[in-house]
């Protein structure tokens, strides 16, 4: 263990690099995605109630416990016991979980680089707005365009003869050519919904693709059609582009984990404390500004309403345990990341306080990303189906571009995303670091190296194939988090003396029934609710895997 162990300066050094890590791709990524796919309204509920019971005493306990050892989070259960004991596993739970976590989610933050700097070149300008025929020459994208205007087409009115025609080609039948008009609309009516298929069989579909697109032309609003129709179409291809060109993604991996190590490897006050000091304020003046900037644009304020009141229809089984797992992922608990920063703090720190303060914070940030993002869901009556990555790097950026303002936004709001990514994934490496300093005894310089150049190789999967994310963010969203955190939550109700955490709200001066509604959460109630959803994930998982 080293000798003299760093402190914060103070409790805003505190409260910033903790509520750095709290906030990150979690808020601005994740929340609003499963927000809306749960109806919003009763779901935000629930996420306020699973943050309140579940996260908060997590949080007290998870401080409280670095503050009182001052060890990483392997040695903090052996100094509270008194001895070596089996509950330092926990620990090394926690320290994987941050591996794990880190490889993709360094990643997913590289992409905000990519987007910061697509959305200042002229990757974004030129095409979807002037020269969409450039675009026509791509192959991927005239298909999936010619597929939109096939689809409009059939919403329009279509003469007997087209009808009769679409049919012939689709269903190759020769009798259609003699068929009477109504017995053709009839039937038109009852194939419609297996047209596209049908054609597609024939080899039909091209054809008449390209007879509506022609037909198309001809109208008056066809630009802005073309432009519309386009618009998505050209923003997912440029994301999978970007995603094909695994070099390039690698590349930002490393730029990110290279950030991440200069900071890291400057220490706890001169590299975490000063860069959070920094840049959680600009990114609360950032966020503030985009919200503010949505609600003026959503004049019914229907993004509000849905996060107020919602559709408690699209409520499903797993909504809970969604809303569990992600309160752990918000709030960077279960896996060691608040117990190292708050092994860091000073002995006469209030523990209480600042855990009321990030929580608050954090929660706050979720909320505020929300009536960012939906507002321009609902002005523009997007679908934000393609998962939450789809939201902040397909949709939205296209929309955040037909803002007069667009081109100042859109850069404004990937920096946005890139701080608060970057602040997240600096405790995460701190985690690592921070145990491989106390229990290896390595200095700073060599631990966060080490550290820092093994996740990055863990991550490089992830950079390869974005499908693969998929297991270390479930593995560690779903099982380690909620496991370390039911763990941590035993050992500080059960295991550890009560006076521990006592003292520290009695030192604070914190009325007594506080600390017993507290102690009696963190006991009984944060166990068994955290068991409950834990039971019925696993059951979920299993029943996934055997069909
Ligand atoms: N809380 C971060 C977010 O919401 O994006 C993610 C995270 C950071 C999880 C640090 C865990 C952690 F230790």
């Amino acid at each position: 263990m080293s000798q003299k162990r760093e402190h914060w300066s103070g409790k805003l050094g505190f409260i910033l690099a903790a509520s750095g890590s709290a906030v990150g791709l979690g808020n601005l990524w994740k929340f609003p995605y499963i927000t809306w796919q749960n109806g919003g309204g009763l779901f935000v509920l629930i996420y306020l109630l699973c943050i309140l019971l579940i996260g908060l005493p997590i949080m007290i306990a998870e401080i409280a416990l670095g503050k009182i050892s001052s060890r990483d989070p392997v040695g903090a259960f052996d100094f509270v016991s008194k001895r070596k004991t089996r509950f330092r596993y926990v620990g090394i739970l926690g320290v994987l979980s941050a591996f794990v976590i880190l490889s993709f989610y360094s990643v997913v933050a590289g992409w905000s680089i990519e987007y910061s700097i697509k959305s200042i070149s002229s990757d974004f300008k030129s095409i979807p707005y002037e020269s969409y025929k450039e675009a026509l020459t791509d192959d991927r994208k005239v298909k999936a365009l010619q597929k939109a205007v096939f689809e409009e087409a059939l919403t329009q009115p279509l003469t007997d003869i087209e009808k009769r025609e679409i049919l012939h080609a689709a269903l190759s039948q020769k009798t259609i050519q003699q068929m009477p008009f109504d017995e053709i609309n009839e039937l038109f009516k009852k194939e419609k919904k297996n047209l596209i298929s049908l054609l597609k069989e024939n080899k039909q579909i091209e054809t008449w693709q390209n007879y509506f697109l022609a037909k198309r032309s001809k109208r008056k609003d066809f630009n802005e059609f073309m432009h519309k129709t386009l618009l998505p179409v050209y923003s997912s291809s440029l994301f999978a582009d970007f995603l094909n060109n695994w070099p390039k993604v690698s590349l930002w991996h490393l730029i990110i984990m290279s950030i991440c190590l200069l900071i890291v490897s400057s220490g706890i006050k001169k590299g975490i404390e000063k860069t959070t000091k920094f840049l959680m304020p600009l990114l609360l003046l950032l966020m503030f500004f985009m919200m503010i900037n949505s609600l003026m644009l959503d004049k019914e304020q229907e993004g509000v309403k849905f996060l107020l009141f919602g559709d408690p229809g699209k409520l499903h089984g797993l909504s809970i345990p969604e809303a569990m797992g992600h309160a752990f992922f918000t709030l960077s608990l279960g896996m060691g990341a608040m117990l190292t920063y708050g092994s860091y703090m000073k002995k006469d720190s209030d523990v209480v306080s600042d855990a009321l303060w990030v929580t608050g914070l954090d929660t706050l940030i979720a909320l505020i990303a929300c009536m960012m993002i939906f507002p321009i869901i609902f002005v523009y009556g997007l679908e934000p189906t393609s998962g939450g990555i789809g939201i902040l790097f397909t949709t939205l950026p296209l929309e955040l571009f037909k803002f007069s303002y667009g081109y100042l936004l859109a850069p404004l709001f990937y920096i946005l995303v890139f701080l608060a990514a970057l602040t997240s994934a600096i405790s995460l490496l701190e985690v690592a670091v921070t145990y491989l300093k106390d229990e290896w005894n390595l200095d700073r310089d060599k631990a966060s190296l080490i550290a820092a150049g093994a996740i990055f190789l863990v991550g490089i999967p992830s950079a390869i194939s974005v499908s693969f994310m998929e297991y270390p963010d479930a593995l560690s969203t779903n099982i380690m988090l909620p496991l370390g955190g039911l763990l941590i939550a035993i050992f500080m109700g059960h295991k550890a003396e009560k006076t521990l955490l006592e003292n520290e709200f009695i030192k604070h001066k914190y009325p007594k029934w506080s600390f017993d509604v507290f102690y009696f959460t963190l006991r009984y109630i944060t166990p068994a609710l955290v068991t409950i959803v834990f039971i019925f994930l696993l059951s979920d998982l299993v029943k996934k895997i055997v069909s």
